[in-house]
């Protein structure tokens, strides 16, 4: 009778285990939160990912502009879409080239912002350019 019992309760035992080991088992791997970081290297980025992470870490842009609707500054897709109506080039009033097109009588706010974007890369520059563009999409 002892024997029974001690079958019975290692049979419980092994039972509850494995429907404990179930779910974790059925578990879809963690899908990857990895985000664009500012040291990865140039190969594995498209331009548009570097624009995004320029656009939230040094640059800064994301205090003032958003995708799709207006902050502080106009929204990226209505300075994609003057730019792109215009055919004018993004890079260049980034680099302090060419004057302000969307919204010139506020251009005292953005203007701090070209010394930061002045001393960027052409690489970091298309970058925000692609990313900025990416509001089209
Ligand atoms: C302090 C707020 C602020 C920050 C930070 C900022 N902007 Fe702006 N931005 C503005 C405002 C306001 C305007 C509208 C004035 C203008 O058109 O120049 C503007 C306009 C622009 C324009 C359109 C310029 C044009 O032709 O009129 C572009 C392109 C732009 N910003 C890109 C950027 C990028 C890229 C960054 C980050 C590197 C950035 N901005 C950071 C406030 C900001």
């Amino acid at each position: 009778m002892k024997k029974v019992a001690i079958i019975a309760i290692a049979f419980l035992a092994f039972a509850c285990k494995k429907q404990e080991a179930e779910p974790f088992g059925k578990q879809e791997p963690a899908p990857s939160t990895e985000a664009p970081s500012e040291g990865m290297a140039a190969q594995s980025q498209t331009p548009e990912q570097l624009g995004e992470v320029l656009f939230n870490g040094k640059g800064t842009c994301v205090a003032c502009h958003k995708m799709d609707t207006k902050l502080i500054g106009p929204s990226f897709k209505d300075i994609a879409t003057i730019y792109k109506d215009k055919n004018a080039s993004i890079i260049s009033f980034l680099k302090g080239e060419s004057e302000a097109i969307v919204d010139p009588a506020q251009f005292a706010v953005m203007q701090p912002n070209l010394v930061v974007t002045k001393a960027m890369s052409d690489d970091e520059l298309k970058g925000l350019e692609a990313y900025i563009n990416s509001a089209l999409k």
